[in-house]
């Protein structure tokens, strides 16, 4: 349990006698207390101040207990509003917890009840929370690999190189001693960098070679149809960002925005090192794939001008030590979207 000078409680009481004794009587609780004698002054308050719960009465001249209830949960779901009722004002009690309050208690107040009060509905609202939070990473999860599913539909080989890519991802990411949180964002932007070409039509796409130039102008378009598509999502934000980046130059020539060096996002300067190894060794119907060693050698070739040179070093030595065996990982070229999927968890 929380210590109770941690949590702070806003009491909304019109009538001001009494809202100052339930405010005193907290405080005496060791709780930190806000009061205000009005929803709207309440609604002030919570603007300005960390607010962890509130207790409300529930007959208000100008905003009831009710509207404020349903305006507090409009715009902070997971404060818990408790409200404080006369005996005769059940009914309007039901209604409010229709809309979201968490409980109530009636008048006269009870002092010595009011601590496991708090404490058990501050629990109740976090486990809303956690379940709300997981559903949403499950929906989100779903979309993503809805997503996937429609690139490998479209185009099984970019489907394919993106689970490679994703491979040698965790590799960097284990290389680099990167925190959960990172690797999986790391994981998601592998997993999801092309997906910018599900826009992208099949004459371009399945091309072998000898793109027209508008042809060329329309296949570059896929990293910013890609950090849109993820856009949309307000929790992919940084994929999204580092979606749009992963053709980027390190000298600045690259597309879509021509950012150079360190401007270049982190993990699409990752990326964009491991899109180019992956597609230099893996066979195509046109070509065989290159020799893992000659791969290397134009990688480093290229250093500091389409890749950062530390990050080359940093991926050439953990490519050649095969860190504790994941370089055979690495080089396995069966895609594996829900292994790599599943792996993704709550990025929010
Ligand atoms: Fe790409």
């Amino acid at each position: 349990m929380a210590k109770k000078t941690d949590i702070s409680v806003l009491v909304v009481e019109d009538d001001i006698q009494y809202g100052q004794m339930l405010a005193e009587a907290l405080k005496n609780l060791h709780f930190e207390v806000f009061l205000s004698f009005s929803a709207t002054g309440g609604l002030d308050i919570i603007k300005k101040q960390k607010v962890d719960i509130i207790l409300s009465d529930v007959n208000m001249p100008g905003i009831s207990g009710i509207d404020f209830t349903r305006r507090i949960r409009e715009m902070y779901l997971d404060i818990p509003v408790v409200l404080i009722t006369g005996v005769n004002n059940l009914t309007m009690v039901d209604q409010a917890l229709e809309i979201g309050a968490s409980d109530y208690i009636v008048k006269p107040v009870k002092i010595e009840e009011l601590p496991v009060m708090v404490e058990r509905n501050l629990q109740r609202k976090a486990r809303e929370n956690r379940m709300f939070q997981d559903n949403r990473a499950d929906t989100l999860l779903k979309a993503l690999k809805a997503l996937m599913r429609a690139l490998d539909a479209k185009d099984p080989y970019t489907y394919g190189h993106s689970q490679r890519v994703v491979k040698l991802a965790m590799m960097m990411a284990d290389r680099l001693n990167l925190d959960e949180e990172r690797r999986y964002i790391l994981q998601l932007a592998a997993n999801l960098h092309d997906i910018g070409k599900i826009g992208m039509p099949d004459s371009i796409l399945k091309k072998a070679e000898g793109l027209e130039d508008f042809e060329v102008r329309k296949a570059k378009d896929h990293p910013i149809v890609g950090s849109q598509i993820l856009g949309e999502i307000e929790e992919l934000a940084e994929v999204a960002s580092i979606v749009r980046h992963h053709h980027e130059r390190y000298d600045g020539d690259g597309y879509p925005d021509g950012l150079r060096g360190q401007a270049i996002p982190f993990f699409s300067r990752i990326l964009s090192i491991l899109d180019a190894y992956e597609a230099l060794v893996s066979d195509r119907i046109y070509r065989k794939g290159m020799e893992k060693e000659k791969a290397f050698i134009e990688i480093a070739k290229n250093a500091g001008t389409q890749f950062d040179p530390n990050l080359v070093q940093i991926f050439i030595a953990s490519m050649k030590k095969g860190l504790n065996g994941l370089q055979k990982d690495a080089d396995e070229k069966s895609g594996d979207d829900d292994k790599n999927l599943l792996q993704i968890k709550k990025v929010i």
